[in-house]
């Protein structure tokens, strides 16, 4: 699992008035509202003695630990220390770690990181969001998976013929193959296009308008950043479906999925649901698979499995996932591990780099090998 990049934390609707307690990368947090309707995230751990703050109050735009009464701010200062009487002065290393938030989409998203915002990779581009004649649907689940398997899943043109009817022919076309994937590139990630023979959407009346005979479709997928990926879907010409699945590691055993289906075809709410359901079939059969693979963690090197060309973008993906890992963006997660019950990590946030004094220990991350460092430098 890597910091230092956006994350889907909460939908909008889910965060109403009252604190939220969210783990991602491992971690808790805490989301919550503030008088101003602005989303917040703090890190869940107090200060003082180690309180949820999620089990606490919102007071304004700060949340109160429920242990003693201490309150944080947005950026994670300490406000009130109730114990102390009125107007004591407050050390700055009772600061918590406090965390960019970009609410958009219908999703709550949290920077889980320390980088400054030129610095920070961007959450991945929705252009059809303000694009006239687009709708959308956004549905969660969770997988008992960790997240990079199911984003390699995401990102196999091979699996589809046989994980899902709804897309392929379980092997019984006989010419079946997996042609030129085309491969296009990004700046933080990278993809590609394909020609992929499907059947037709006989199977689901209410969208069988547009696809009647199964046939060849024009598909794109790709990832961007550590856990999100793109695939597009066009139907026909002009009827397209760009799907978004944008993820949260839980943690390295559990993945929450925030699937956002943008489409510009059956555009009428009424095909919203039959489009959820949809989606909602063709992830469990996902979710039957990538939950059952084995080793939980896909292998540390790529010889401890057979790939093929199909598996081109997944190659690619595990290559980006080690140049973050030599930027030293990775959690050492077996340090963690050792230390579980004893320590409280945080997440370092933008303000570590400002600010010396913390309560709570920056999470481990592993340090970037010396060789890999050698194979960067050529
Ligand atoms: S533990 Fe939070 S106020 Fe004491
Ligand atoms: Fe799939």
């Amino acid at each position: 699992m890597y910091i230092n990049f956006w994350y889907p934390m909460a939908t909008s609707e889910e965060l109403a008035d009252k604190p939220l307690k969210v783990k991602a990368l491992g971690q808790d947090f805490v989301l919550f509202r503030g008088e101003d309707g602005l989303a917040k995230c703090v890190s869940n751990t107090c200060t003082h003695r180690g309180g949820s703050l999620a089990g606490g109050k919102i007071n304004g735009n700060c949340i109160q630990c429920p242990y003693h009464g201490w309150e944080f701010d947005a950026e994670g200062r300490c406000h009130r220390i109730p114990s102390l009487g009125p107007n004591p002065k407050i050390p700055s290393r009772t600061r918590i770690d406090a965390y960019p938030v970009d609410e958009r989409h219908g999703m709550v998203f949290a920077f889980l990181g320390d980088l400054p915002e030129e610095e920070r990779p961007p959450i991945i581009d929705v252009k059809e969001w303000e694009q006239e004649g687009w709708t959308s649907t956004l549905q969660t689940y969770t997988i008992k998976c960790n997240y990079e398997r199911s984003i390699e899943n995401g990102i196999d043109p091979a699996h589809n013929e046989f994980v899902h009817d709804t897309h392929g022919f379980q092997g019984e076309d006989e010419e079946y193959k997996i042609g030129e994937m085309r491969l296009e590139d990004s700046t933080w990630g990278q993809g590609f296009w394909h020609t992929f023979n499907a059947p037709s959407l006989t199977k689901e009346s209410e969208l069988a308008e547009v696809r009647k005979d199964a046939g060849d479709l024009e598909v794109g997928t790709g990832y961007h950043g550590a856990s999100h990926v793109w695939t597009y879907i066009h139907l026909s010409a002009t009827d397209w479906m760009h799907q978004y699945l944008i993820e949260r590691p839980i943690d390295e055993h559990n993945t929450a999925v925030y699937l956002l289906c943008m489409r510009n075809c059956y555009t009428d709410a009424k095909f919203d649901q039959n489009v959820i359901d949809r989606n909602q079939y063709v992830a469990e059969q996902d979710v039957t698979i990538v939950e059952s693979l084995h080793p939980v963690i896909t292998p540390d090197t790529n010889t401890k499995e057979f790939m093929v060309p199909s598996d081109k973008c997944i190659l690619l993906y595990r290559e980006s996932l080690k140049e973050w890992e030599q930027k030293g963006w990775k959690i050492d997660t077996d340090a963690v591990a050792a230390q579980e019950n004893k320590t409280a990590f945080a997440i370092p946030s933008p303000a570590r780099r400002e600010q010396k004094g913390w309560v709570l220990d920056a999470i481990p991350l592993k340090k970037p090998s010396a060789e890999a460092e050698d194979l960067a430098a050529g």
